[in-house]
């Protein structure tokens, strides 16, 4: 696995194995963009690149402007030795480790995210938020020119607004999103979860059970979008709650589920960690 920690010889490297002897054509090149402190869920989007290409890029970049002020961008969990060894084990080829200065200027030409959906659900509690996932996702993009790039649907809006720059930017890249990877209690792995003590982490049980029972719902054929919000905020009670919304793939406000189109989300707050889940019916 080679380590690399500056864009430009990331980017001569990628085009000098592009001109590997008696290759015809370029590589395919996987890439999974993430903030480290790796977790199953990580490595399962890193397989799944592993899969699809001949090369596969992971960057571990802690990125300063999509944390908003008093957020816990110092306290980021970065675990730098044991992320480099789950990379190597994976099948990664390339790990790029940038620091901030090589990724942001003074003066910098902002991406922001679009004023409607990037400003919804974890968009409205942590205003500005998107546009630094926006503009540094916009970036590793263009250093690491991947066929495909991969990316949770845990993180669903991200996913959303990500697939929806690539559209309107008219990028090159395949976006494929990958299922979100539980414990096997069901609560949905984050790089945050390390951060709750004992007694958060069995309430947190509370989230993917309330999405449970909203599917249990819909198998019974209650379709109603208020009456499984309804449920589903009784069940998370007495957590501190975000929000829980159910929209369709555009990420518009449905009054009743659509089968193959719907996704229902909830973030909650636990002691001062943020939790995010949903499902996709
Ligand atoms: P990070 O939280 O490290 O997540 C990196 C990728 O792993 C994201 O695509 C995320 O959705 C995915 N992921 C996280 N937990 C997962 C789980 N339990 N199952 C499946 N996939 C999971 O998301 C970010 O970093 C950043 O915002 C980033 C896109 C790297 C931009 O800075």
């Amino acid at each position: 696995m080679k380590i690399i920690s500056t864009p430009i010889e990331l980017k001569e490297y990628l085009s000098n194995s592009n001109k590997t002897e008696g290759f015809q054509g370029n590589h395919s090149v996987g890439f999974v963009p993430t903030m480290g402190a790796l977790h199953e869920g990580h490595i399962t989007l890193i397989k799944e690149a592993r899969k699809d290409n001949e090369i596969v890029v992971i960057s571990i970049f802690v990125n300063p402007t999509q944390f908003l002020e008093g957020e816990d961008l110092d306290n980021y969990p970065r675990k730098d030795e044991a992320d480099k060894k789950i990379c190597e084990l994976s099948g990664v080829d390339i790990l790029f480790l940038p620091n901030a200065n090589s990724i942001y200027g003074n003066d910098e030409v902002s991406i922001l995210a679009p004023s409607v959906r990037g400003y919804v659900l974890e968009g409205f509690s942590r205003p500005g938020h998107f546009n630094g996932v926006l503009s540094v996702v916009m970036k590793l993009l263009n250093i690491v020119s991947p066929t495909r790039a991969y990316f949770g649907k845990k993180d669903a809006q991200q996913l959303n607004l990500i697939t929806l720059m690539v559209k309107q930017f008219f990028m090159s890249v395949e976006i494929i999103s990958i299922d979100t990877v539980r414990e096997s209690d069901g609560l949905a792995l984050s790089s945050r979860n390390i951060y709750l003590s004992k007694k958060e982490r069995e309430e947190a049980l509370k989230i993917s059970a309330s999405l449970q029972i909203a599917a249990k719902m819909i198998i019974k054929n209650i379709v109603d979008s208020h009456e499984i919000i309804n449920k589903m905020r009784e069940h998370l009670e007495p957590l501190e709650i975000f929000y829980v919304e159910i929209l369709n793939r555009d990420f518009e406000i449905i009054k009743e589920v659509e089968l193959e189109n719907t996704v229902i989300l909830v973030e909650v707050k636990l002691g001062e960690t943020r939790l995010l889940d949903n499902i996709w019916l």
